[in-house]
């Protein structure tokens, strides 16, 4: 998108933790101009900035001041500042671990910090729905108010804003000038995307293949006992449809009542499940293809996070690494996720201006 294109009521936005730039992205088409992405994983860069017009510092948040920040919005009528801080100290796949020492419950703080610093016009944030429970969390909402912000948060489905996913996620934004509302839902039950409307017209692969006109459709080999065990399992299903001598031992056991959400596939009719850093493995979760015997490809990982089809995450001629490729993916804000949040701060300046 060429930064000409790039309009909506004079809002400029810096983007901390901005990892493949699904969040930057999605701004950029609710006409936000991203001047800034800032994240410490230079895996990150190339996929920023090929695919925004915007440059990326690679950088820990932690470390960068407010000027870096200030000089990038440059003289701007209103100035966002985004910042998705990294989710496992705060996601449900994580409980049961101490989380205490872990430094980036702490990179909030940074993030507060850094609002102060900038005093920007409006603040947002996305994360997963259990971060509202922490105290981290009340704090940074509470610095927010001192600095006279208004802040909304909710937990919403990505699925009732347009992308093909189930996926729950906080979304915090924050005003200056009054309340700030996400808009209404844009594809509310009954009128979701669905797997097929995602993926359904991408070329079929076999296990263990790649596209020869997009690398990133490829797709993970089987061995024969998982080939196996995906053709004994239907769309919505999982290992429960297995005959008894392909069940793993851990899944006989009453205990594994618990993994029934792993070994699963995927309907055509219906957004997919969440997608996480390892959905291009088909034992990691209900990741197998709804027809093809096959785990997704890192595309339509991709894809069902609501990229577009051609967003480019390695340049030419570099190799794919498929675990950092799909973690960078599963990570990512869905893009359509993004432009919501995007065009509720644009509704948000057309109400200031009174147009
Ligand atoms: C949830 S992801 C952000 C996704 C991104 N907003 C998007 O839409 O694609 C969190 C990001 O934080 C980055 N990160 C972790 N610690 C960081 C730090 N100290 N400073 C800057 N970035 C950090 C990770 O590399 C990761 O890309």
């Amino acid at each position: 998108m060429e930064r000409g294109a790039v309009s909506a009521g004079g809002i400029r936005a810096a983007d901390l933790f901005c990892g493949v730039g699904g969040l930057t992205h999605g701004l950029r088409r609710a006409g936000v101009d991203v001047r800034l992405g800032v994240d410490l994983d230079p895996a990150c860069e190339y996929p920023y900035e090929a695919n925004n017009d915007a440059p990326f510092m690679k950088a820990g948040v932690e470390t960068i001041s407010g000027d870096v920040i200030k000089k990038a919005w440059g003289e701007a009528d209103f100035r966002l500042l985004a910042g998705c801080a990294p989710c496992q100290p705060f996601s449900t796949y994580s409980q049961g671990r101490d989380h205490t020492q872990d430094g980036r419950w702490f990179l909030l703080d940074h993030f507060a910090r850094l609002v102060e610093e900038t005093s920007p016009d409006f603040v947002t944030m996305e994360n997963v729905p259990r971060l509202r429970d922490q105290a981290v969390f009340s704090s940074f909402v509470g610095k927010l108010e001192a600095l006279s912000f208004t802040v909304t948060h909710q937990v919403v489905n990505c699925a009732d804003y347009g992308v093909p996913q189930d996926r729950k996620r906080l979304v915090l934004m924050a005003s200056r000038h009054g309340s700030v509302e996400l808009i209404a839902p844009t594809t509310p039950q009954g009128k979701r995307r669905t797997v097929r409307d995602a993926i359904g017209g991408l070329r079929a692969l076999v296990a263990g293949e790649m596209d020869g006109n997009d690398r990133l459709h490829q797709c993970a080999a089987l061995t024969d006992i998982n080939l196996r065990r995906i053709k004994h399992s239907k769309p919505g299903g999982n290992w429960r449809e297995w005959p008894e001598d392909l069940i793993l031992a851990c899944h006989r056991k009453r205990s594994g009542e618990r993994y029934g959400s792993v070994y699963g596939r995927m309907s055509w009719n219906g957004p997919s499940p969440t997608m996480t850093t390892q959905f291009f493995g088909y034992g990691n979760g209900r990741f197998g293809h709804p027809e093809q015997d096959r785990a997704l490809s890192l595309r339509e990982g991709a894809v069902l996070q609501s990229f577009p089809k051609n967003y480019r995450f390695v340049k030419q001629g570099d190799p794919i690494l498929v675990k950092e490729v799909g973690r960078l993916i599963g990570n990512a804000v869905p893009v359509k996720l993004g432009e919501a949040i995007g065009r509720s701060f644009a509704a948000h300046v057309r109400g200031l201006r009174g147009a």
